[in-house]
């Protein structure tokens, strides 16, 4: 269990679903390589900790952009057809009612009468009995998951208003107004990226499962008779983002819902699954979401939500194909799929072989020596000109072996080391990330090497 300080609540999701200690040991090491290189922090952390929350440090939180940063990209910026938003959290209240989570989004809780420990009806498989201390389970509870609040100073009824547990409704309730602003033609998207809330009754597995997360949320409208088709090239399209990334394939799978599995909106879903240290698990939904979410606040809110179609002269409420991703669950994924530890010289190097997109830092620049002044002042320098193109770093708080082995832990694409000799030649030694090759560069030309070799859309 990698949530601190969670006595009552226990995930059946920690309980490792394969046994190999080597994956397991895994997540232990990408747990304490995100605290010691500062990706990913207990929340709250000098108050002991809120369980389950995770603070985003410096090299996390530019991992994190980057990975939204390529999402939007290939989703907004590359196509013609999908439209960018970002909604409010907070929403009417009848959004909820609608949307059929005040009715429909429950999961159903039960906790062991002698530990006291909480869990998810789902998740215990039919067991009668406390699967850790043998305790009997009290009757399963309903439970609503979304996070109520007050808007405005009165604590009442009337002030009742939810924390959203989905961006998706903000892109719904938005379909008149891209449709009057931007005259969009079938097929059509929105797409969004942005926090979302969930009282979850078991979370856990680290940044995997908590109760605070951010989704990248596309809503496709399509006519109706071609959702199938969409479905399906949207699953592609969504597992190749992957791919192209750097996912290793053989860690990814495309796994179709079950009926019984289906939400209360969707006619038919596939997951895209990541082969995680604790097991197979959902990064992505998928789903022909049909017309339920038009028709539904078209009843509720009374305004006509239909799209007329100037070529057939038909007006008829489009499907919506709705790929959902998590962005913490991805980052995820990105951390522990690009892990590698290899021996060098005998000894242990960690990497973190990110895709050049998603590197937090793309060039180091480190002084061999820092007691001359003259080789400091040219490595800073140099620094200072890189950061205009590029996320760049200056380093000089260790000796050269430590500095390497920090950049590659980091997952660092370049270093640029400035020597003595390099106040001479005026040449510095660039050292890949992968290969560990050097090759010495001259000073004038490093910018344009960087950029012939680094492939950077971002
Ligand atoms: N609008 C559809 C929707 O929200 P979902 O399958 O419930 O569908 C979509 O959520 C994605 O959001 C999931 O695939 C997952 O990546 C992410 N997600 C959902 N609940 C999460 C949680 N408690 N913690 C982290 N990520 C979560």
């Amino acid at each position: 269990m990698y949530s601190k300080g969670d006595t009552l609540i226990f995930s059946l999701e920690d309980v490792p679903r394969r046994d190999e200690s080597m994956s397991l040991s895994l997540m232990d090491k990408i747990v304490s390589l995100c605290k010691r290189r500062g990706f990913i922090l207990p929340g709250s952390d000098i108050y002991g900790g809120l369980s389950n929350t995770w603070d985003y440090g410096p090299y996390g939180t530019e991992l994190k952009n980057n990975v939204k940063r390529s999402w939007w990209r290939a989703n907004v910026h590359l196509r013609e057809d999908i439209y960018g938003m970002d909604a409010a959290i907070l929403m009417h209240p009848r959004v909820w009612e609608a949307s059929g989570h005040i009715k429909q989004f429950y999961d159903y809780k039960s906790d062991c009468k002698s530990c006291h420990r909480l869990f998810k009806v789902a998740e215990l498989k039919n067991k009668q009995v406390c699967p850790d201390c043998g305790g009997r389970l009290t009757e399963a509870r309903p439970f609503n998951l979304m996070f109520k609040t007050h808007q405005g100073p009165v604590e009442d009824k009337a002030g009742e208003i939810y924390l959203r547990p989905e961006t998706a409704q903000g892109m719904f309730v938005n379909f008149l107004n891209i449709l009057d602003t931007c005259h969009p033609k079938l097929p059509f998207g929105l797409a969004q990226i942005g926090k979302a809330f969930r009282n979850e009754v078991t979370p856990g597995n680290f940044t995997f499962r908590t109760r605070e997360f951010e989704q990248m949320e596309i809503e496709y409208f399509v006519h109706p008779e071609d959702a199938d088709k969409k479905l399906e090239e949207w699953i592609e399209q969504r597992y190749s983002w992957y791919v192209n990334l750097g996912i290793k394939k053989e860690n990814l799978r495309k796994r179709p819902h079950g009926h019984d599995e289906l939400a209360h909106y969707a006619k038919a879903c596939t997951d895209i699954e990541y082969n995680f240290p604790f097991g197979w698990s959902e990064l992505e939904g998928i789903a022909n979401r049909t017309d339920f979410d038009l028709k539904q606040h078209a009843q509720y809110s009374g305004k006509d939500l239909t799209y007329f179609d100037n070529q057939s002269k038909r007006r008829f409420y489009p499907y919506i194909i709705e790929p959902s991703g998590g962005v913490d669950r991805t980052v995820l994924a990105f951390l522990v799929d690009s892990y590698r530890e290899e021996e060098v010289r005998g000894r242990k190097r960690v990497v973190l072989g990110l895709h050049s997109d998603l590197a937090p830092i793309k060039v180091a620049v480190l002084p061999l020596l820092t007691n001359r002044g003259e080789i400091v002042e040219l490595a800073r320098q140099i620094a200072q000109d890189l950061k205009k193109n590029l996320v760049c770093v200056y380093d000089d708080t260790a000796a050269i072996g430590k500095l390497y082995r920090r950049q590659d832990e980091i997952g660092t694409l370049y270093c640029l080391t400035v020597d003595v000799q390099s106040l001479e030649d005026r040449k510095i030694t660039v050292r890949d990330r992968d290969s560990m090759q050097q090759e010495r560069v001259s000073i004038d030309k490093v910018r344009e090497y960087l950029g012939d070799k680094l492939n950077l859309s971002n």
